[in-house]
């Protein structure tokens, strides 16, 4: 039966009855739906709004109903909404008392509720998650402050770092992400029960007793803002929606990594797919998922801002579009960074192939001109020679390692100490400012990271 039956003289048409129904992506708020119809209901109790025989059989029926829909013995279904489904399923078991629970409630503020108790858990498993992969990839970082790889800038090979200097920039997007999601947590931690349909309730209710039975820190300050207000949705979308851009540049990495004609890291045969009519093909899918659900999480972000841009105050039903993007993002970030986690733990990167490349590639250049500077040699000039010598060095197929002396000397000031001056492991064992990949800085910022990761 319809909570709002009263009203009414007629069954609502099926079609718009199933096009009104949030029951299929709302169950999922079940638990929550229940932990706060109880917190509720004791307060209705406790105040003596309702008797307090009454609130004590509805708490441990709500009881009841929690546990047979986890024992799987109460299916969820034929209702409009999950308030609808638990409150007629405990009228249905203890009839008349049943139906004083909705006392001074509105399914306005419960919904409310339900999504921040929802989004809260939520939020704290994401920020599990983003802290097991950034101690992965710091792991990984720490095997590898000594293997040397090219940076990149436009794509094209820069100066020489480390492997751990590059994945180590992956941890603290993963750290900002977590921030990003505790930050959230404190506009979703607010209490909005008691806000009613809009204008709160006469009964004399005790909102900061329910707040404290759910543990939330604080109450909402206006209850038109309370029932109309999405924004910690929001910020929960927005925070998938920057991890998954992050998610989704890494991969990126990833595929060109694992590309022939890079050949700087193997994907165990557990996270790639093969293709139907390529024998020979080992294809980076994972990533290429993680890349495309990116573009359906920012879809979820974009949604929601939509929906919200101009609805007038209070609740509007507008606002029951709001879970599908919520649930959508949380468990495409969930998934992603699940499986990127265990990919990135099994994948070998090849670390001659990473050195061979930094050495030919004039990764090198900028640490040339520098070895003129040493000799007093003005950079701007430094660098217009160092040019020069690289145009020479591809006319005649040698790199800044194997050119001769004596052609080095037809260019500028050089000495044999020039080869040491352009090594790989020179350039970045000179770069000791903090958040260069020197071992000694990345040492540190590895430490830090696990101290920050730890916290
Ligand atoms: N299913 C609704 C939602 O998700 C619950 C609130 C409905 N309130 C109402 N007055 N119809 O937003």
């Amino acid at each position: 039966m319809k909570l709002w039956y009263g009203r009414f003289s007629k069954d609502v048409n099926e079609a718009a009855d199933s096009f009104n129904s949030s029951l299929s992506f709302d169950k999922r708020l079940y638990r929550c739906d229940i932990e706060g119809s109880k917190a509720h209901c004791t307060m209705l109790g406790e105040q003596g709004i309702i008797p307090e025989q009454d609130s004590a059989l509805i708490v441990t029926t709500l009881d009841e109903i929690l546990r047979d829909i986890e024992n799987g013995k109460l299916e969820i279904e034929n209702a409009e909404d999950i308030h609808s489904f638990v409150e007629n399923e405990l009228v249905s078991r203890i009839g008349t008392v049943g139906k004083k629970l909705h006392t001074g409630r509105s399914r306005n503020d419960q919904v409310a509720l339900d999504l921040r108790m929802y989004l809260r858990g939520a939020a704290d498993d994401i920020i599990s998650l983003l802290r097991n992969f950034a101690v992965t990839l710091t792991d990984i970082a720490e095997k590898h402050l000594g293997t040397v790889m090219p940076a990149f800038t436009h794509l094209q090979k820069a100066q020489p770092t480390t492997l751990a200097h590059h994945l180590a920039a992956y941890a603290e997007m993963l750290c900002r992400d977590i921030m990003r999601f505790e930050d959230a947590e404190k506009r979703i931690n607010v209490m909005p029960l008691g806000s009613g349909a809009c204008t709160s309730t006469s009964y004399p209710i005790n909102r900061a007793r329910v707040a404290e039975l759910l543990g939330f820190p604080a109450v909402t300050a206006n209850s038109m803002d309370a029932v109309s207000d999405r924004d910690f949705a929001l910020d929960f979308l927005y925070a998938c929606a920057v991890a998954m851009m992050h998610l989704s540049r890494l991969s990126e990495e990833i595929i060109i990594w694992s590309s022939d004609d890079y050949k700087y890291i193997e994907l165990s045969d557990g996270y790639s797919t093969g293709s139907s009519i390529m024998p020979q093909k080992k294809n980076p899918d994972m990533n290429e998922l993680i890349r495309g659900k990116t573009g359906r999480v920012y879809g979820d972000l974009t949604a929601l801002l939509t929906v919200m841009k101009g609805i007038p105050l209070a609740y509007d039903k507008d606002m029951q579009e709001d879970k599908e993007s919520v649930f959508d993002a949380y468990d495409t970030l969930r998934a992603s960074l699940v499986v990127f986690d265990g990919l990135m733990r099994e994948a070998k990167f090849n670390v001659s192939r990473l050195r061979e490349c930094t050495d030919g590639g004039f990764t090198s250049a900028t640490e040339c001109a520098d070895y003129l500077v040493g000799k007093g040699v003005p950079f701007r000039d430094a660098h217009a020679i160092v040019g020069r010598l690289v145009v020479y060095c591809i006319e005649n197929g040698k790199t800044l390692q194997t050119l001769g002396l004596e052609e080095y000397r037809r260019f500028g000031d050089f000495d044999e100490n020039i080869y040491d001056a352009i090594g790989a492991e020179t350039a970045i064992g000179r770069r000791r400012a903090p958040g260069s990949p020197s071992p000694e800085r990345m040492t540190e910022e590895l430490a830090d990271l696990r101290k920050r990761l730890s916290e």
